[in-house]
């Protein structure tokens, strides 16, 4: 197999069997899934289900300590967010990693500032920084008419679209959200889920993390369903629907493995 042809085939992103504790605690237990480009994987699952432990080490926060995780096809282990982030995979976290008292425009290119050069001198050029954050927001036709504003100030909503228009901007190939509609009301969850959407038609890989079958279905191309630590199913959309997935998040199928048992019984 020559590098091109690996290229072609390989996933963006494939965990084969994955591992992790941290000291007793086994947090994640032979996990494997798949992040396709122009595809939207799903990682539902409870509280302590394992969520946000299988992103940490895609985002490279955490390593895994078994299994294997391949980018592009290569084994690799990250050490910083840094080098995941090099390798062109973004991370949205839970508790957004933006600045609140920061302006729209600032946050928008934090980590990679346009600078003006005066002899030894480097400023932030402020004006192309605006410019950039503008262009990128409307590339996704997102609206906020004041990129002054501290990013603080904005709805939760508008802080993931705003996180969501960066990573595409700054040329991502993986997307991660952990819980990106967890705190927002019907209408806000719905503007995300559109972004989600278009991300993954100009290509992107999208993980998306949720508790909610009924977000994660519309959108979701895969679905990867967690309980403590362990996979408690893997599925392409054509192999289950939304009936299914959400009595198999409800613990629906542990309900009828009792009844069975104690229609045995009795
Ligand atoms: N840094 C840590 N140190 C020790 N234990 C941890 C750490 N992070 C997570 N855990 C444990 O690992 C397990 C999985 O946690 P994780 O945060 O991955 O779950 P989650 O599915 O993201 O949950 P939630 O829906 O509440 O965000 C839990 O039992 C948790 O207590
Ligand atoms: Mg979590």
């Amino acid at each position: 197999m020559t590098a091109t042809d690996r290229d072609e085939i390989a996933p963006l992103i494939e965990t084969v069997g994955i591992g992790k504790s941290y000291g007793g605690v086994v947090a994640l237990r032979d996990v494997s899934m798949l992040v396709n480009s122009g595809q939207v994987a799903c990682v539902l699952g409870d509280n302590g289900a394992g969520k946000s432990t299988l992103i940490k080490i895609l985002a490279g926060v955490h390593q895994h300590d078994s299994g294997e995780l391949r980018i592009e096809g290569e084994p690799r282990r990250l050490s910083s967010p840094r080098e995941s982030l090099d390798l062109g995979i973004a991370t949205v976290y839970q508790d957004l990693a933006v600045v609140p008292l920061m302006s729209v425009w600032r946050n928008f290119v934090l980590g990679s500032e346009p600078v003006k050069r005066f002899g030894p001198l480097e400023l932030l050029d402020r004006r192309q920084a605006q410019a950039i954050a503008r262009k990128g927001l409307a590339d996704m036709g997102i609206d906020i008419p004041d990129l002054e504003q501290p990013v603080g100030t904005l709805s939760g909503g508008q802080r993931q679209c705003v996180a969501i228009a960066r990573a595409v901007h700054y040329g991502a190939k993986v997307l991660i959200l952990d819980e990106p509609t967890a705190a927002l009301g019907v209408k806000q969850a719905g503007v995300v889920l559109r972004y989600v959407v278009q991300a993954r038609d100009r290509g992107l890989g999208v993980v998306l993390i949720t508790h909610n079958p009924h977000h994660a279905y519309p959108v979701g191309d895969r679905f990867l369903l967690l309980k403590r630590g362990a996979t408690l199913g893997n599925y392409e959309k054509s192999e289950i629907d939304l009936t299914e997935l959400t009595r198999q998040m409800s613990g629906g199928a542990e309900l009828e493995a009792l009844q069975h048992e104690l229609d045995r019984v009795t």
